[in-house]
């Protein structure tokens, strides 16, 4: 029996116990819990360092031992049988957006744990030793950009640019990791031998279709924008109409440009997010506004024809100015790894389609280091970011057993 390889000595009974994961997403939530079902958890927070020190505990307790590197990623390794091999790796992200959900990201940490207690209570053990990973800012909504947690994993931005970015109010993320004591000393450098995350969708089509399971193709590029338009800042009161210089209204019509040009390029995506009024005051004409834009294509083609377009809109605004920060290519996941999740999925009895990612993961950088798949829940109403994200402790449960299973076949395979 013990020479069989593990994956074909499971049966179809589920392994992994659903009500345990699910008592983990209530208690997880309760760090930066809104009142309202959601989460407001930004990273580096106090809310942060609460759950990571969540995370740290329940690692423990598995057996695990935990490593941080120096842009506060956290790893939580557990044996196999074989020290040797490179640790088949799982996880996603606890952080959140302010006003976000329980699920998006948090799904994917909790899995991963979810997965080794199964195989703890059931006395199964891996060839590879397995990692559950918690990467730091996959957000983004306090540190732009998002994802440089893995993105300083993967050697795709370097750690002291990561480090010096600063938030808001001018708090860089080197003095934010000290703050919460998650700056740690280091690398985790070996790459995985497979790297598969399981995250919501986050979108309409599982839901809209009554499919259980998604097996993700890849993620769509993504450019991140920022935009400022300056105008005169003038008394409300005694400025003629025909006299003002108006950043705000100025920018309303580029906003409506911004929209436009999504519409114009589906299946591509434009949003400004987030946008700054400056003096920010009843009584006083706007004389700056600053924009924060989020423009996303699976094609770079498509990217290209967007930015195109979005950089002429901002060209027609007088006093404008348009800066890229940010921008990532489209990732296509590793067919073997796509496969295994197929087959997890059929294994489990769950009906399963292929989908492409709308959203940003941080498995599109760990593609660039290993074979790398994802698997997705259904969202109901296709919403996250946002208080009311939900999906059913079974929709959690069948996809935590997926991940279960898509590990044990890899680990099979790659041994
Ligand atoms: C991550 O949430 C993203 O922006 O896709
Ligand atoms: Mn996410
Ligand atoms: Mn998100």
């Amino acid at each position: 029996m013990m020479d069989q390889p593990l994956a074909s000595r499971i049966g179809p009974t589920p392994l992994l116990d659903a009500a345990q994961l699910n008592a983990d997403i209530e208690a997880t939530a309760r760090f930066g819990g809104t009142g309202n079902g959601g989460v407001s958890r930004l990273t580096l927070t106090p809310e942060d360092k609460a759950v990571r020190d969540w995370f740290v505990a329940r690692a423990s307790e598995l057996g695990c031992s935990v490593t941080i590197d120096p842009i506060g990623n956290l790893f939580a390794s557990y044996p196999g049988r074989n020290a040797a091999l490179p640790a088949i790796m799982t996880g996603s992200h606890l952080d959140t957006q302010p006003g976000g959900g329980r699920y998006d990201g948090i799904l994917g940490v909790l899995a991963g744990f979810a997965a080794l207690r199964a195989l703890k209570s059931s006395g199964l053990v891996t060839e590879h030793p397995l990692t559950v990973v918690n990467w730091t800012n996959e957000e983004g909504s306090r540190f732009s950009p998002a994802m440089f947690g893995s993105g300083v994993h993967a050697g795709a931005i370097a750690l002291d640019e990561a480090l010096a970015i600063r938030d808001q109010s001018g708090v860089s993320v080197g003095q934010a990791l000290d703050s919460i004591g998650y700056r740690g000393s280091r690398s985790h450098t070996e790459n995985p031998a497979a790297y598969v995350e399981l995250h919501i969708e986050q979108g309409p089509v599982l839901e809209a279709e009554g499919i259980a399971i998604g097996a993700v193709t890849g993620v769509q590029g993504l450019r991140w924008f920022d935009v400022e338009i300056k105008g005169t800042e003038s008394h409300a009161g005694s400025t003629p109409m025909a006299n003002r210089r108006d950043a705000l209204t100025a920018a309303a019509r580029l906003i409506l440009d911004v929209e436009a040009i999504g519409r114009a390029h589906a299946p591509g995506v434009l949003t400004v997010g987030r946008a700054g009024v400056f003096p920010n005051s009843r009584n006083v004409v706007p004389g700056r506004v600053s924009l924060q834009i989020d423009m996303r294509h699976p094609g770079k083609a498509g990217l290209e024809a967007m930015e195109t377009a979005l950089r002429q809109a901002v060209a027609g605004q007088t006093d404008s100015r348009i800066e890229r920060i940010w921008a990532k290519k489209p990732v296509a996941f590793d067919p073997a790894c796509i496969d295994a999740v197929r087959q997890a999925a059929a294994d489990c009895g769950l009906s399963c389609r292929d989908i492409a990612s709308g959203a940003g993961h941080d498995a599109a950088h760990l593609a660039t280091l290993a074979p790398t798949a994802m698997i997705f829940i259904p969202s109901r109403d296709g919403l996250s970011h946002n208080e009311r994200e939900y999906s059913s402790p079974r929709q959690c449960a069948d996809g935590a057993e997926v991940l279960l299973r898509t590990l044990l076949k890899l680990d099979r395979r790659l041994a």
